[in-house]
């Protein structure tokens, strides 16, 4: 989704905004600009449709250097307007404010009109343009571009993370947010603003996070930050652990490749110091998480896409394994619902980013709706200076590493082992798992990673596999119990990259409607544990194979699907247990989406309208 960048530095600040924006490339675009204030303070701008070089060669091609040290830079992803030079920030009002902003300013309809009675002309379709007219007509009467900014923003409804430079106060970089993440980066070089750290490690490791409502008014040696009422406030300043060698390919083709192979790493940096050889450490939870989980009587998961298919297997644990009542929802729609809270609710959000504004906007209406119950909240995360971990009583970090492709892989079987871990500490705060049960369970959990090591090795034969989809159009899977999850997950990863309408169904209720899409055309991917359901599983498949469909079925060994024409089986490991068979299973329904498409030549890490954190609704 869209990136800032923006900085003052004692050198031409451009290298270091169009360095910044590249790093920003994984999160989704489809236009980049940039704005410095040049050495005769006039400001100069460079805005390209396309990727980040287009704008690097239209920058080539200016007459007038852009050689400012102070500067504001913007990767957009089209929310209000096509993806166009005109529609791409910075934007710029009367040659004397320019800005950057990610978020939807809601109300810009009615400042729009106010502002064009006005006499401001508007040079986009985009909400954006209102947030530079009324700065501009703020500072007529103001004696600092921070005190027009901190006027203007009183107007604003909606989300924002905003950068600001103007001429009539050179030296200041303005920085605010409220609902859209923003950080200050500190160094000897100079200070810097991002909507995501990443964009800034290869400057320096020291970052402030701004709260909501913070603004910053940041000069080349001093970062001063005012919250929400105006007081003059200290944040701390925080060193990140991530390196920026972190966001590199490591010779893999894509970055989707490589985070796949990731996943036996991914998982052991989760386990780490989280489980002792026989049992899950409840502190790995939080110091007050053994309080909270013991009066826990319901939990209702909350989250989006990937997430929210981990949150469906979870559901499935904690009522078996801990036997608490588990309700999951998809983030967009509980937060506009009037949901019945019940006092005693555990309410979980599951996150790779942290900053999903559906699941954080749920997470903060639920907290206001629940005044006086008494609620608790955990959040499963990736990001560990998060909105989502900020607004939640309890983190547990997935510890999967940055995950830069869009298809999320490695932070999907982190989530699903955190989710393990909470259904036995949850289990066992409800005196519902046996040591020798726990002890099972650990054991499985420890197996992981040499587990999918195995299973990664069939790439060739899903590659091969992959061909049948060459010339596909729509592709149904199928499982039963925690395995349609897992069947949702692989049509999810297929749709996002390969642009195959997939879809995934719950095996026994294909013939309640779905069957009727069966046909030679459009395979069918099947997932076959040895679990208590497999002869129903395997009736199922019979019904689809006598419709003539094409199949491929993963099973696990021992689960012995009887092979029929025009199916392929697929064995892999075998003896997996409840938990351990829907992360397995996740990694050839991975390695197929990626290889399709490979074959079909899409942007693998980008694809097309997707954003990696999806921070508007
Ligand atoms: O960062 P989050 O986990 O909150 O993101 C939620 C979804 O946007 C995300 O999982 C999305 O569905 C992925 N692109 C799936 O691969």
């Amino acid at each position: 989704m869209c990136g800032i960048v923006g900085g003052i530095s004692k050198k031409n600040i451009t290298p270091v905004l169009i360095n910044g924006l590249k790093k920003l490339e994984y999160r989704g675009y489809d236009s980049a600009g940039i704005v410095t204030l040049c050495k005769n303070n006039k400001l100069n701008r460079a805005r390209a449709v396309g990727k980040v070089v287009n704008l690097e060669k239209r920058i080539k091609d200016k007459k007038t250097p852009m050689d400012g040290t102070i500067g504001i830079a913007h990767t957009r992803w089209a929310t209000h307007g096509e993806p166009s030079s005109r529609n791409a920030h910075p934007h710029i009002c009367n040659h004397s404010v320019s800005v950057v902003h990610n978020g939807i300013i809601e109300n810009f309809l009615e400042l729009k009109a106010t502002q064009e009675a006005d006499g401001y002309i508007f040079t986009s379709d985009t909400d954006t343009e209102v947030i530079g007219h009324a700065i501009h007509q703020y500072l007529q009467d103001s004696e600092s571009l921070l005190e027009a900014t901190q006027k203007a923003i009183l107007t604003f409804k909606g989300a924002y993370g905003i950068g600001v430079i103007s001429p009539k106060d050179p030296g200041h970089i303005i920085a605010t947010r409220s609902g859209s993440p923003l950080v200050i980066g500190i160094s000897n070089k100079g200070n810097f603003i991002a909507s995501d750290q990443m964009a800034l490690l290869d400057i320096t490791k020291d970052f402030i996070y701004l709260l909501e409502g913070d603004i910053a008014d940041i000069t080349l040696d001093s970062v001063t930050i005012y919250d929400k009422d105006g007081n003059q406030v200290e944040r701390e300043i925080k060193t990140s652990k991530l390196k920026s060698g972190q966001v590199s390919k490591r010779g893999y083709d894509h970055y989707m490749l490589k985070e796949i192979f990731e996943q036996p790493q991914a998982i052991r940096d989760t386990l780490e110091s989280r489980i002792t050889k026989d049992s899950v450490l409840l502190s790995a939870f939080g110091y007050k998480a053994e309080d909270i989980f013991k009066n826990t009587k319901h939990i209702q998961i909350i989250a989006c896409g990937t997430s929210y298919n981990a949150g469906l297997v979870g559901k499935y644990w904690l009522e078996d394994i801990a036997k608490i009542s588990t309700h999951i929802e998809v983030a967009s729609e509980y937060r506009y619902r009037n949901p019945i809270i019940l006092d005693n609710t555990l309410f979980i959000t599951i996150s790779q980013s942290g900053e999903t504004a559906d699941t954080l906007e749920a997470l903060k209406a639920l907290k206001k709706r629940s005044k006086g119950k008494n609620i608790h909240t955990l959040t499963i995360c990736n990001s560990a200076e998060s909105s989502l971990t900020r607004e939640s009583e309890l983190t547990f970090l997935t510890h999967a590493g940055p995950e830069i492709g869009v298809a999320s892989t490695k932070a999907f079987t982190t989530q699903l082992v955190s989710l393990a871990l909470l259904s036995v500490v949850m289990g066992r705060c409800h005196k519902q798992v046996s040591k020798q049960q726990e002890a099972k369970i650990v054991d499985g959990l420890n197996r992981l990673p040499g587990l999918i090591k195995q299973t990664l090795k069939q790439e060739d034969q899903i590659k091969e596999l992959a061909k049948t989809f060459k010339d596909k159009f729509n592709a149904l899977f199928i499982g039963r119990g925690t395995m349609h999850a897992i069947a949702m997950e692989g049509a999810l990863k297929l749709k996002e990259i390969s642009y195959i309408h997939a879809e995934a169904f719950p095996a026994g209720e294909l013939k309640h409607g779905p069957i009727a899409l069966i046909d030679k055309d459009t395979p069918v991917i099947a997932i076959a544990p040895n679990d208590r359901l497999l002869d129903k599983l395997k009736s199922n498949l019979q019904e689809v194979n006598s419709r003539g469909s094409q199949m491929i079925v993963f099973e696990d060994e021992a689960a012995k699907i009887t092979p029929m024409k025009g199916m392929t089986i697929v064995p892999t490991t075998t003896d997996l247990g409840r938990i351990t068979a829907p992360i397995i299973f996740t990694i050839p329904l991975q390695l197929l989406s990626y290889h399709v498409a490979l074959i079909k030549g899409t942007n693998i890490d980008q694809p097309r309208n997707l954003a990696k954190s999806v921070t508007v609704e």
